[in-house]
């Protein structure tokens, strides 16, 4: 058996395959088209691994899609590729549509006719997992109950409307033409490998490199947080066991806001890597809020315990701690993203902002 997972070099892609690979010889095939987010390095640890096979390519090419998928015979598709970052879908949103709604639509469609072919129980245990974000829910009054699986999609952002559309068609090829699917819509990410565009990889290397860190707005906006692997553990929970069409959230409960975050990451460093010239607080630069910022996420992530017995392992505590100390270890890994695209980007989005 195989499974075939999309954007497996990417941050959450690749802890997924190391931790599948960890648990189990099933192999994968990863398809990825290696974007700025694509990381080859995130998987070094499988150079000369059978069990991996890694392909570059875009989820676009259908083609592609379909003669994988013919020669590889997958048990299971977990959809992970996408364009994901929130301020770089502000700048340009023309990618978000094309690889997040377009990419997942020729996605479906290989699958599809792929599925269609398979016969007994070969086609009674396909599955069509596609990764979605509690973005797409929109954004919550403070008083506000978290999200629901049950709740309208009210996407504000380029990349959450695009995810959201492509949940919709993901819904559809299941009502319509019979595709087993699940979807899990998760919270905020954070863990090793993560891309230091977003906030707390972001606000690590920059106090490390003694630069400012860069709040949005008042930081009073609240996100909910789930360490990476976790996320993992509860996709292969629902990927096992989730009813088919139905959609299950994720999440950490951990509501956090982000003033918050990035003092908590400062006191990381400065009882980890103490810096002589004071606390990294003194980094915190309040600057330009993110135009459309969503004030607040919750997961109401109740669920995926109910039917599946999923629970995260970690705390914000504990997770977060072993996040800075990944950070800390793995230098070269940093300083070989920061030589990329990685530092055009912090010209287009901070260059800007006062
Ligand atoms: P990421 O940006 O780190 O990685 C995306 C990966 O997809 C990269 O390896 C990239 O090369 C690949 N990719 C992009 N376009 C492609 C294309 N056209 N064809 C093939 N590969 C392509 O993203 P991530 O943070 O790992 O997120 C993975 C998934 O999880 C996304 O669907 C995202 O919407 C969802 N998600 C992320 C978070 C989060 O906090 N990061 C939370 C909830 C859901
Ligand atoms: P981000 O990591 O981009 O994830 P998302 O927008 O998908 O939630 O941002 C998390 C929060 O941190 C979000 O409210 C925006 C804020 N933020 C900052 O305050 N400063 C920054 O430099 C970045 C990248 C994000």
């Amino acid at each position: 058996m195989t499974i075939l997972v999309t954007g497996g070099a990417g941050f959450i892609g690749s802890n997924f395959v190391l931790d599948w690979l960890a648990q189990s010889d099933e192999p994968v095939v990863n398809l990825d088209a290696l974007t700025y987010a694509g990381n080859l390095g995130n998987l070094k640890s499988l150079d000369g691994d059978a069990r991996h096979v890694f392909v570059q390519g875009d989820i676009c090419d259908r083609d592609l899609v379909e003669g994988l998928l013919a020669r590889h015979q997958p048990r299971a598709v977990v959809h992970f590729a996408a364009e994901s970052h929130v301020d770089r879908s502000i700048h340009g949103p023309g990618m978000f549509m094309r690889t997040n709604i377009d990419g997942t639509f020729a996605l479906l469609e290989a699958s599809r006719s792929y599925w269609s072919k398979l016969e007994g129980d070969a086609k009674a245990a396909f599955r069509f997992h596609h990764v979605s974000t509690d973005e797409v829910y929109g954004s919550l009054k403070p008083t506000d109950p978290p999200f629901a699986e049950t709740n309208p999609y009210e996407p504000n952002s380029p990349y959450s409307a695009s995810k959201a559309a492509s949940d919709h068609l993901v819904r559809a090829w299941h009502h319509t033409y019979g595709l087993p699917v699940v979807t899990t819509n998760c919270s905020n990410n954070y863990g090793p490998y993560h891309f230091p565009e977003k906030l707390i990889p972001l606000m690590i290397v920059n106090a490390l490199a003694g630069k400012p860190l860069p709040v949005y707005g008042d930081g009073q906006q609240i996100r909910d947080w789930l360490y990476v692997k976790d996320h993992c553990s509860g996709i292969r929970a629902v990927l096992a066991g989730g009813r088919l069409g139905e959609t299950y959230n994720i999440g950490g409960w951990n509501e956090k806001a982000n003033i918050d975050i990035v003092k908590t990451v400062c006191a990381l460093l400065d009882e980890l890597k103490p810096d002589p010239a004071g606390p990294y607080s003194r980094l915190i630069t309040y600057v330009t809020d993110r135009p459309g910022h969503d004030r607040r996420y919750a997961i109401d992530a109740r669920k995926i315990e109910r039917e599946l017995g999923w629970r995260p392992a970690e705390t914000f505590d504990t997770g977060i701690r072993k996040t800075v100390q990944w950070y800390l270890d793995n230098a070269a890994w940093v300083a070989d993203v920061q030589s990329g695209a990685y530092k055009d980007w912090i010209g287009t989005n901070y260059g800007g902002r006062t």
